[in-house]
């Protein structure tokens, strides 16, 4: 009989009664079934609160970045990330930019967009100046939805609306900007575009049919800057020219621009996961971002002082959030924030421009002098030791070996080993 994922009643299932069906439907042995079973820091009921259909819990290493220091202030940063070097990276670029005295940041306020799209309309600038004569009224709506946020000092701010040429015809797009505080936000601004979509459609006779936040943060952004002195940057100063030629490659090629913010990225992510906070939001934001000006650009900007020190800064949007969503819920989210000791979004995402910043630096360093292949091949060879059956000390002693030869394979690491155990 053919196999069905048709099981209906799933999520009424309790946890060990989905892994069952999971298993019978994957063929899955015992010992692999039991591997959802052991769920570690965030435990498996929290977990089946968190999403539907849950059978598990998937974990990630969490490493520590050291040497950063933020606005002159001493932080460690915990990143979640499956990507070996990374952690080992920022860390580098950190004591890097110490030289300058640190990353230095600055953002907005927390101004989350919500979309209020009106369809429908043979005369959309008349509606747009309708909806704008309105606007205290919609204001003071928007904020009778979220009493907390306001008494928080957050809420609707202001509005805006723009009538967009789509291929269904003209489209008045209402924007809410909600001061969202500790919040991401995604569910205060939601409630209040949804809210004001009948007052909308009464006003202009209109239709409304989506009411939902804007990832393209762009009102709330955060900002870094870093100084490296020329004396600190290894192998030697003339390797800023090469980083300055590597922003010059991005600045003009999608292509490369594409891998500059992956790279930069690469910490924000790992912190936002770390944070238990949205990570798609986060991207979505950061490449739309990139794209502003109709190419895809980099997110940095590397220049040269006047000394011939490296100056990097980044913008970036950033919707973190500290209270409500899987932050507040994940034991290991919350104790993440509480080793970066921040207090608000506003520090948090700071220190997301920071490490992305960072992150950016360490990588085009690298690029620009020794390659990348290096750094990741001895911690490749590490993980080739272990599969060719390497145990304890024998790791290191064996994948030394695949480096020093420059033949970092399966076969090679078999033989060395077999080798070593004879010995
Ligand atoms: C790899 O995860 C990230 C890099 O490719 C970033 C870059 O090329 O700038 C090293």
């Amino acid at each position: 009989m053919q196999k069905t994922t048709r099981i209906s009643g799933f999520h009424k299932l309790s946890i060990r009664e989905r892994l069952k069906k999971v298993q019978e439907f994957s063929g899955l042995s015992d010992d692999e079934a039991a591997l959802f079973g052991k769920s570690g820091a965030l435990d498996i009921s929290t977990a089946d609160r968190m999403i539907e259909n849950v059978i598990g819990t998937f974990e990630l290493p969490l490493g520590i970045v050291t040497n950063m220091m933020v606005n002159s202030k001493e932080v460690l940063v915990p990143l979640a990330v499956e990507e070996a070097s990374v952690v080992a990276a920022l860390s580098n670029a950190a004591k890097m930019a110490r030289s300058g005295g640190g990353f230095f940041t600055s953002s907005t306020r927390p101004v989350m967009i919500g979309q209020i799209q009106l369809t429908g309309l043979s005369d959309p600038f008349a509606a747009k100046m309708q909806i704008l004569e309105q606007r205290e009224k919609v204001i003071a709506l928007a904020n009778e939805q979220d009493p907390l946020l306001v008494e928080h000092g957050g809420g609707c701010r202001d509005i805006e609306v723009r009538v967009l040429d789509s291929a269904q015809g003209p489209m008045v797009v209402t924007h809410i900007f909600v001061d969202t505080c500790d919040a991401m936000g995604a569910n205060a601004v939601n409630t209040m575009a949804e809210a004001l979509a009948p007052f909308i459609e009464k006003l202009t006779s209109g239709r409304v049919f989506l009411r939902i936040l804007s990832n393209l943060a762009d009102r709330r952004l955060v900002r870094a800057r870093c100084l490296v002195r020329k004396e600190a940057i290894p192998p030697g100063p003339e390797v800023i020219d090469g980083i300055l030629s590597a922003w010059a490659f991005a600045d003009a090629d999608p292509y490369r621009a594409a891998t500059h913010n992956k790279g930069i990225m690469n910490g924000i992510s790992a912190l936002t996961i770390s944070t238990g906070n949205d990570f798609r939001a986060i991207e979505s934001g950061a490449h739309t971002y990139a794209s502003r000006s109709g190419q895809y650009k980099p997110l940095s900007r590397w220049e040269k002082d006047r000394e011939g020190n490296l100056q990097g800064s980044l913008e970036v949007p950033m919707a973190l959030g500290l209270i409500g969503g899987a932050t507040a819920v994940h034991p290991v989210a919350r104790t993440v924030v509480k080793i970066l000791g921040v207090e608000t979004a506003l520090e948090l995402g700071e220190i997301a421009a920071a490490v992305g910043l960072g992150q950016n630096l360490a990588a085009l360093r690298v690029l620009a002098a020794e390659g990348v292949q290096r750094g990741h091949m001895s911690l490749h060879a590490k993980n080739i030791a272990v599969m060719a059956g390497a145990v304890g000390s024998e790791v290191d002693e064996i994948s030394g070996m695949l480096v020093a030869e420059n033949k970092v394979r399966m076969d090679r690491a078999k033989e060395l080993l077999e080798q070593l155990r004879q010995r």
